[in-house]
């Protein structure tokens, strides 16, 4: 129907005739001669509608109105001198039109297309309405020349692409599953899977050698900005290989897909062991774009004479004593600001936020009077304390301690300004922990298919994992591991996750088959594709760059899902629901 998208042409068009499709985005009348701007998904262009032109053309303008549904035949010409739109990429243009179809109305919208005023229920509601304002179609686009870049780079690597069931069994990720009940297997259900990661491994084990996939995935967690119940991963497995090779193919595949956005950015990416990024950052997923670390000061208190910070300096396995250096802090923060820092930790669990500030003659700060000349000396040196600086302390148990240590860090970055918005900081946190304590149980910290370092360690939570997390500005990119390609190590880490034969045998009986028949070493990672593409556009929640996204509750406002069915669907499925929902 169309000869152009608008925001082709240009002046080098003139006197071309050409043909238009798109809406009214606005529409003004001006003592007869109406004005129309014309949106299509590449912008706006005028259209003008004079009836010294056609005289059809501007009585069909006439009932035009805002997003009614346009095409307009006419000519590109110049615009008159000082009416150029410098806001507009055909700013210097304007259509004279000679016909103009309406190919259909539409009612008054329910809100203004790219008010960020308006309530975000009624924009999910309307979701393909919000999906018109200008930059919704960029963000898109994005996405992509991403996941196109990705798949070319993967191609060019030797991996294949392979689709997996998306009705299987459960694939513990760490969250719940979410199930679809069988109708010919009465009482039985599919689990959507939270990731790929059985069939990728089991897609090593035919031989396949190079896998990936662009993978919808499930978990029904807690939402936040950065979590949806549905999401989408770049999975990828590759066998007979080290974890070296595969952080190599994870960064090939981040510099395409920046690259494919104008951004170069630089290989290899730095990295960190899980325990200093904790040690220092407070966080396995640390944004380091800015300097802020912390350091360890619980030798400095032991001999201190206040006796809460004496004893919590005496056990350093489960406390620590941390020492968060804010240069040019003392200048910054006023005591309003640090009562209101203070209140902040304590919502994480911290009894009090204890300071010391840097001034002309000397350290000051209330826990002064505790610390030997010695240890303040010491205090002064290992931060590197200069005139202007400030510096926070955390003390008590070491998870409580490093969780709002690490908060306070990312907020006083906010607060000075600290964090460039223009930098992409990625790092690799390796050496992960295998398992971790959740309230007396143990837990695989990634998951447990996971290959350990080594089993004989003295306790569980000292054995190291082959994992690895890529972290982009604090944000958690993607994770991946070398898998167990072994049955023996397989079955005992089973065993030490306190899964017993039989439940092993009940949900992964499969795995451990396959794992019999010649399993290659292998290992892989995924990276979040919404959350790439969320940092690459600087969107603040990967609502903004899912088409149609859920809300916080995981619902989806404009199709009303999860709904109700009807009774005989469920008579079919053998499921009555204990307290029907009122309709
Ligand atoms: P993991 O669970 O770390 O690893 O997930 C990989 C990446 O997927 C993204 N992600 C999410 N994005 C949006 N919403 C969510 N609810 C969500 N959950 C995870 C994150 C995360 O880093 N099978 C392993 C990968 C492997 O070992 O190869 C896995 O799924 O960016």
């Amino acid at each position: 129907m169309r000869t152009h998208y608008n925001s082709e042409l240009d002046e080098k068009d003139i006197n071309k005739e050409v043909v238009l499709c798109g809406w009214a985005n606005s529409y003004r009348d001006h003592g007869g001669v109406i004005f129309i701007d014309l949106r299509d998904k590449s912008g706006l262009i005028q259209l003008v509608c004079d009836p010294a032109d056609s005289k059809s053309a501007h009585e069909v303008a006439t009932h035009v109105r805002d997003e009614f549904v346009l095409k307009a035949i006419g000519k590109v010409r110049l615009r008159g001198e000082g009416l150029e739109n410098p806001k507009l990429k055909t700013g210097k243009i304007e259509i004279v039109v000679d016909e103009l179809i309406i190919e259909n109305k539409s009612e008054p919208l329910p809100f203004v297309i790219n008010d960020d005023s308006v309530n975000e229920e009624i924009k999910l509601k309307y979701r393909y309405l919000d999906l018109r304002k200008p930059n919704s179609y960029e963000t898109f686009k994005l996405r992509s020349k991403v996941s196109m870049s990705i798949r070319n780079t993967l191609d060019k690597l030797g991996f294949l692409e392979v689709e997996t069931p998306i009705l299987t069994k459960s694939t513990p990720e760490g969250a719940r599953d979410y199930l679809v009940p069988s109708r010919i297997h009465n009482g039985e259900f599919f689990a959507l899977p939270q990731s790929p990661q059985l069939f990728k491994q089991l897609l090593m084990i035919s031989g396949f050698d190079r896998y990936f996939q662009i993978a919808k995935c499930f978990r029904d967690e807690d939402l936040r900005a950065d979590r949806q119940p549905e999401f989408t991963q770049v999975d990828i497995e590759l066998s007979f290989c080290d974890q070296e090779d595969v952080i190599k193919v994870g960064e090939e595949v981040l510099k395409s897909a920046f690259s494919a956005c104008g951004f170069e950015i630089s290989t290899p990416f730095n990295r960190i062991s899980y325990r200093d990024a904790m040690e220092k950052y407070g966080s396995d997923k640390p944004d380091l774009r800015y300097d802020l670390a912390m350091v360890e000061v619980m030798d400095l208190f032991v001999d201190s004479t206040n006796e809460i910070f004496a004893s919590i300096a005496k056990n350093s396995h489960q406390n620590r004593i941390k020492a968060l250096k804010v240069p040019d802090g003392d200048n910054f923060f006023s005591r309003k600001m640090i009562k209101e820092l203070e209140s902040f930790v304590t919502k994480f669990g911290a009894k009090g936020l204890g300071y010391f500030q840097m001034k002309e003659d000397g350290l000051k700060g209330p826990l002064l009077k505790f610390m030997s000349k010695s240890a303040v000396n010491e205090l002064i040196q290992r931060c590197e304390l200069k005139v202007g600086d400030m510096v926070f302390f955390g003390a008590g148990d070491k998870k409580v301690v490093l969780d709002y240590m690490g908060r306070l860090r990312i907020e006083i970055a906010k607060r000075m300004n600290l964090i460039d918005e223009n930098r992409f900081e990625f790092v690799w946190v390796v050496d992960f922990p295998m398992f971790e304590i959740d309230q007396g149980t143990i837990k695989a910290l990634h998951h447990p298919f996971t290959m350990p370092k080594e089993l004989d360690k003295g306790s569980v939570e000292e054995i190291e994992s082959i994992a690895y997390d890529i972290v982009l500005n604090g944000v958690e990119l993607g994770g991946g591991s070398m898998r167990i390609h072994k049955l023996e190590i397989q079955k005992e880490i089973f065993k030490l996750l306190g899964i017993s034969e039989k439940e092993a045998n009940e949900k992964f009986e499969f795995l451990l088959d396959a794992l019999k028949f010649g399993a290659p070493p292998h290992g892989g990672i995924a990276f979040g594709l919404d959350r790439l593409v969320m940092l690459l556009t600087k969107n603040s929640s990967i609502r903004d760059v899912i088409a149609f996204p859920k809300t916080q509750r995981a619902q989806c406002l404009l199709t009303k899902a999860p709904s109700a069915v009807d009774n005989e669907q469920l008579k079919e499925l053998n499921i009555r629901i204990r307290e029907p929902k009122k309709l």
